[in-house]
């Protein structure tokens, strides 16, 4: 496997072909977990995973998957989407874990090392979490790996069929001390 980046228990790899049957399976089973919080159609078949990949090879997207290093398994996934270049060098994460892997704190370690990846390959400065404020989980998650609340934003995201407020999380290069970061600090491009 390509991962990008590896920690103890997880490691973070693009998201690719191959890997339609394993996905369509995880977010079968989590359709309830997931129906509530996250935009956008359900990946539960082919014609759903290929509209999603198509994403990534035509958009300022970068899709990657969080995989149990021993095994190889898909735990979670981080998409670090609508990258902005230039003088804002900044992107907007979503992410979500499955019934049979949420819990683990895989979601921690592997949101963790994306951070580490968008700050140092990728380049970016900015990274923000859009949260509804009944999503717990969530915001336990991005508050765990450094992010900080910004605000609140009324009707800020269309999900589970109306407009949403959502918390308005971000973390900078300036607030994590990871060497990936020192080494590669974001610069306009
Ligand atoms: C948001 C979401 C990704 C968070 O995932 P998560 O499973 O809670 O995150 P982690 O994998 O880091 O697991 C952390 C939990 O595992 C627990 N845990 C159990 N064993 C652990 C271990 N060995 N190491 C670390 N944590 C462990 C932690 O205590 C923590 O639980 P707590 O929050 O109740 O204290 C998940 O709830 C999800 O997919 N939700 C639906 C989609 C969604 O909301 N996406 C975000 C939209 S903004």
């Amino acid at each position: 496997m390509s991962y990008v980046r590896q920690g103890k228990r997880v490691a973070i790899r693009p998201i690719d072909r191959g890997d339609c049957a394993e996905l369509v399976v995880l977010n079968r089973e989590s359709a309830d977990l997931h129906a509530r919080w996250m935009p956008g159609p359900p990946i539960v078949d082919r014609e759903a995973f290929d509209a999603y990949l198509r994403r990534f090879e035509e958009g300022p997207h970068v899709g990657l998957l969080v995989c149990d290093s021993r095994t190889g398994r898909i735990v979670g996934r981080v998409n670090v989407n609508d990258i902005v270049r230039g003088s804002k060098q900044t992107a907007t994460l979503g992410y979500a874990a499955y019934v049979s892997t949420t819990g683990r704190g895989y979601m921690t370690e592997g949101l963790g090392l994306v951070v580490e990846h968008a700050f140092g390959e990728l380049g970016l400065h900015r990274l923000e979490a859009n949260i509804q404020p009944g999503n717990t989980r969530s915001v336990n998650l991005v508050r765990r790996v450094g992010f900080r609340k910004e605000g609140y934003s009324p009707d800020f995201q269309f999900v589970d069929g109306a407009w949403r407020d959502h918390e308005r999380w971000a973390i900078t290069v300036e607030m994590v001390q990871s060497p990936a970061a020192t080494r590669s600090p974001a610069q306009p491009r």
